[in-house]
């Protein structure tokens, strides 16, 4: 049965002038079992012809069938699987991965196969103990002797059953003795079953096999039998059932393991390259913690403030000079707004600056005439003492509640003035209660603020029955935007124009949020760009990679790597340094937060989950972003251009 099928095959070279023609219309068959040995001189195209029967190269026109199977119709990665399975190379140069030890070189193309590394490793003795390399499993290539290495590459051959072994001049860089082991072994495959194609130029060696086919100048000229021992293909690899998952596994982690190898084998040149990515996940991340933070200290300014409020203040803006005389807010307003669904409850408030009398201290103070709300809507605490009642608002009660302020400097040596009385603008007030310290930012906490009820203020105090401002506390399920669309609609039907404008602290939360977003995104931009840079690097390194292993990326082709294989191997580490590189990175943030938290006292890094987790998902991004082209580049390699680089 004839297993290999020429027709008419021509191989050129070069294109244009250079182009030169290899093969000329070579018509061949060899059968299963046999011998063949293929002589003509150096130049003579024996190696093209090795390459093309090998499926590492491609001829230019003619039909090439593997078992009746035309070739020229197969995919690449069938093609890769007739390397795997079907065909042993044996090199004139051993080609054996020179980071690998004889076993897993012999192992290897099993791994392609599928097979878990305990069989692999069984069957890798087994072969290398048969060829006498049973003390040598754990050596490196260069710790063997040329004919140990061609041995090892024997074995290599055998492992996935080699049913077909083509050996391109395998004595070709051996002694003599070490030669004529070699020719043993291979005509003890031959018995064993193997069909055997070997390329040499030395006419001995030719003498061993059954037929010799003699070529010169790409020409076939002469085919001689001299020998009909055929042999039953006896040895095949036992048919190891694998499930689908039991091959890609095998083959990932045999891409994992060889990118780390690869990394480990550079330390230097790996960590100056995550160095770029180490970088840029670090920023990003703590400039995330550093914003986080910022926005939480001002936040938790303005809810000190109290909590979705809306002042009703009469003109047209802060900018209104008028607004001082403008005397349109009434207390009926407030309480018509007080009645509202929407609304918790609305408090009058009128001011006055004036002299505050205690004792011998005389003092410039603010009087605030509130409702009873009032200290519940702002969020102001209450450090001793009491807050006046609705009742004593009703009853123009003549109460105060003093600020701490106003305690430390009208009360220095007495810091329990609850029951005291003192005089603003003439008029006796008794203290109820003292506040707690305001930590808002402005002048009001600079200030010294008493509160009385409004009614005191207006009609005791200030002899007036006119309001400056309305403070109304949304429900906490009403959307403020929306009730400030209804109060202003309410008063401005109530008054008749609008002759009031409203600060909402919901619209200050808002913007000062979206502030430090836009603050947040424009540093973390700066931080991205970083990471591209980063990014760069690695594809940079990554491409020195894929050509400086050009070769053992030719070698694991010819063995029966496929594309997916070498694209995977190259995009784990890409993807594997950027990984490292970013935990990294999260490391040093993580390092610098500990760091500014420990000596900064009012203000911490907050860091997230979510950005951490984020920019570990990122830097992945990178790795496979730019990862990917290196990878592509290195997985299109034609397995015979890469096997001839150096
Ligand atoms: N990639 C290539 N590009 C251009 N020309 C090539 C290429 N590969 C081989 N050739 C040419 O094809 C011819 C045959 O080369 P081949 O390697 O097949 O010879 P060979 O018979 O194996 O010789 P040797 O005994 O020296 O190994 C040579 O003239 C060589 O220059
Ligand atoms: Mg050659």
């Amino acid at each position: 049965m004839n297993i290999i099928e020429f027709k008419k095959i021509n191989k050129f070279f070069g294109q244009g002038d250079n182009r030169v023609h290899v093969l000329k219309n070579i018509d061949l068959t060899i059968e299963k079992g046999d011998f063949v040995a293929i002589i003509g001189q150096s130049g003579s195209g024996k190696s093209t012809m090795m390459n093309i029967l090998g499926c590492l190269d491609v001829p230019t026109s003619g039909a090439y069938k593997i078992n009746g199977v035309e070739v020229g119709k197969m995919e690449k990665d069938e093609l890769a699987d007739l390397r795997c399975k079907t065909f042993g190379f044996i090199f004139q140069r051993y080609n054996l991965l020179s980071n690998l030890e004889a076993r897993e070189n012999a192992a290897l193309p099993a791994v392609y196969l599928g097979l878990n590394a305990e069989s692999r490793n069984k069957r890798a003795d087994d072969l290398l103990k048969r060829l006498e390399l049973g003390s040598k499993l754990k050596n490196k290539p260069h710790e063997l002797s040329g004919g140990q290495q061609q041995r090892v590459s024997i074995a290599r051959a055998l492992m996935n059953g080699g049913e077909v072994i083509l050996a391109d001049e395998p004595t070709g860089a051996l002694d003599s003795k070490s030669g004529e082991r070699v020719m043993e072994i291979i005509k003890g495959l031959h018995k064993q079953g193997h069909t055997i194609i070997l390329v040499t130029h030395d006419s001995k060696i030719a003498a061993q096999a059954s037929r010799i086919i003699e070529i010169k100048d790409g020409e076939i000229v002469s085919d001689t039998r001299k020998s009909d021992e055929f042999y039953e293909t006896a040895e095949t690899l036992e048919a190891v059932k694998k499930s689908k998952f039991d091959v890609l596994k095998y083959r990932f982690l045999e891409s994992f393991n060889m990118s780390v190898h690869a990394i480990m084998s550079n330390k230097m040149r790996s960590l100056l390259t995550m160095l770029g990515i180490i970088i840029g996940i670090a920023s990003v991340v703590s400039v995330v913690a550093l914003g986080n933070a910022s926005q939480a200290k001002i936040m938790e300014q303005i809810n000190s403030m109290g909590t979705n409020t809306i002042d009703i203040r009469p003109g047209t803006g802060f900018g209104d000079r008028r607004s001082a005389r403008v005397r349109t807010l009434k207390v009926s307003d407030s309480e018509h707004l007080s009645k509202l669904s929407f609304i918790d409850n609305a408090t009058p408030s009128v001011s006055a600056s004036g002299n505050l009398a205690y004792g011998s201290y005389t003092l410039t103070a603010q009087l605030n005439g509130v409702g009873a709300q009032y200290f519940d809507v702002k969020g102001r605490k209450i450090a001793q003492g009491r807050i006046f009642t609705e009742e004593e608002v009703d009853k123009m009660a003549s109460v105060v509640v003093i600020d701490d302020n106003t305690l430390k400097e009208a009360f220095p040596d007495n810091p329990n003035p609850v029951g005291e009385i003192i005089i603003f603008n003439k008029k006796p007030l008794k203290i109820i209660g003292v506040t707690e310290e305001d930590n808002s930012p402005g002048p009001m906490s600079e200030m010294m603020n008493i509160w009385t009820p409004y009614t005191t203020a207006m009609y005791k105090i200030n002899g007036t029955n006119d309001i400056d401002s309305i403070t109304v506390k949304v429900s906490n399920n009403v959307n403020s935007q929306v009730a400030e669309e209804s109060i202003e609609n309410i008063l401005t039907v109530l008054h008749g124009k609008k002759d009031f404008f409203m600060i909402n602290t919901d619209s200050i939360k808002q913007t000062v949020e979206s502030a430090t977003n836009t603050m947040k995104l424009l540093i973390a931009s700066i931080a991205v760009i970083s990471l591209i840079v980063g990014g760069i690097g690695v594809m940079n390194i990554m491409l020195v990679s894929v050509t400086e292993r050009t070769r053992e990326i030719g070698i694991r082709m010819a063995i029966g790597a496929k594309q997916a294989d070498i694209l995977q191997q190259f995009l784990i580490e890409a993807v594997l340094i950027c990984l490292v590189g970013g935990f990294l990175g999260v490391s040093l943030s993580l390092l610098v937060g500990w760091a500014f938290n420990t000596f900064s006292e009012d203000f911490g890094m907050i860091f997230s989950t979510a950005s951490i987790i984020l920019a570990l998902v990122c830097s992945t991004a990178i790795g496979i972003i730019f990862g990917y082209m290196p990878a592509k580049n290195a997985s299109n390699l034609n397995p015979i251009d890469a096997l001839a680089s150096e």
